[in-house]
């Protein structure tokens, strides 16, 4: 089945045609990387590369959407990002607000549920605020999740969700051998939503770099090497095609998902 309806940018019905609409993951999860590369080749300020990154997730937000996929987990800002200069990290928290401020009447609108995933409590009262009033809002929407990863670290949640298990063991309330992988799960941040199938990465950089560590076990990672604020319509469909393209075995030997291989494996 083929993308009919959506609306898609003309240049690229080429690209959208090669897209199989029953197959678009439902949990897509990107780090959005290159902000600073981008600006600075333009002789620009990396906080430059910053406000532009924005207009490029405010499109991916709109065509993953359009195409059908449930929730987009983007990483924003990592607990590894404090090292920067103030001058940039103050940058950034200031620009979380404002994008937010300005952004959220429409989000709601196309109902989107928005979720920030991470340690809030290391930021300004102003940004804290602004972050929980607009999960409250979206709370109940329907359409689509939007996560937004700030201050997140996989490390650091696999070290809380170990916290939170001692103390369960510790009061009594589970013993040892109640340790498995649905209590891990159910103390992740991303409690309640699926594993991504797809992991973006942009700007080229083959690394993890402390994201989703736990919920990327068996995700495919397509690497693009164009810089975030130049991620658009097209490079999100060639990165689906390219998901779609591969085989996805889980350990086993076949992909389920492949029918073509699962027709000649069976008429063999
Ligand atoms: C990603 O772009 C945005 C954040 C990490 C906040 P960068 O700021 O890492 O851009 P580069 O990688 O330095 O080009
Ligand atoms: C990862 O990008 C974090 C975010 C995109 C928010 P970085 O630019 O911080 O990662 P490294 O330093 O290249 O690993
Ligand atoms: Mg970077």
């Amino acid at each position: 089945m083929r993308l009919k309806k959506i609306s898609i940018n003309k240049k690229n019905i080429n690209l959208s045609n090669q897209i199989d609409i029953k197959r678009i993951p439902d949990h897509i999860a990107i780090i959005m990387d290159g902000n600073g590369r981008w600006a600075t080749k333009k002789g620009l300020p990396r906080s430059f590369g910053h406000n532009q990154g924005v207009s490029a997730l405010k499109e991916i937000i709109k065509v993953s959407k359009n195409l059908g996929c449930k929730v987009l987990t983007v990483y924003a800002f990592s607990t590894e990002n404090w090292s920067r200069p103030n001058k940039e990290v103050d940058f950034l928290i200031n620009l979380f607000e404002k994008v937010l401020k300005k952004e959220i009447n429409e989000i709601h609108q196309e109902s989107i549920k928005i979720k920030f995933i991470g340690d809030l409590s290391p930021f300004p009262e102003t940004l804290k605020s602004v972050l929980n009033s607009s999960e409250a809002l979206t709370r109940n929407n329907k359409n689509f999740i939007l996560n937004v990863c700030v201050n997140y670290g996989g490390r650091q949640e696999l070290v809380k969700v170990a916290q939170e298990i001692a103390k369960k063991s510790f009061s009594g309330e589970i013993k040892p051998c109640d340790v498995n992988e649905e209590l891990i799960k159910s103390e992740l941040l991303t409690q309640g939503v699926q594993d991504p199938e797809l992991l973006i990465r942009t700007s080229g950089e083959k690394r993890i770099s402390n994201f989703l560590l736990w919920q990327l076990a068996y995700s495919e990672i397509y690497i693009s090497e164009v810089l975030w604020p130049d991620f658009d319509e097209s490079e999100f469909f060639k990165a689906i095609i390219d998901y779609q393209s591969r085989n996805r075995r889980f350990g086993g030997i076949e992909s389920l998902a492949n029918e073509s291989l699962k027709d000649s494996y069976c008429s063999s």
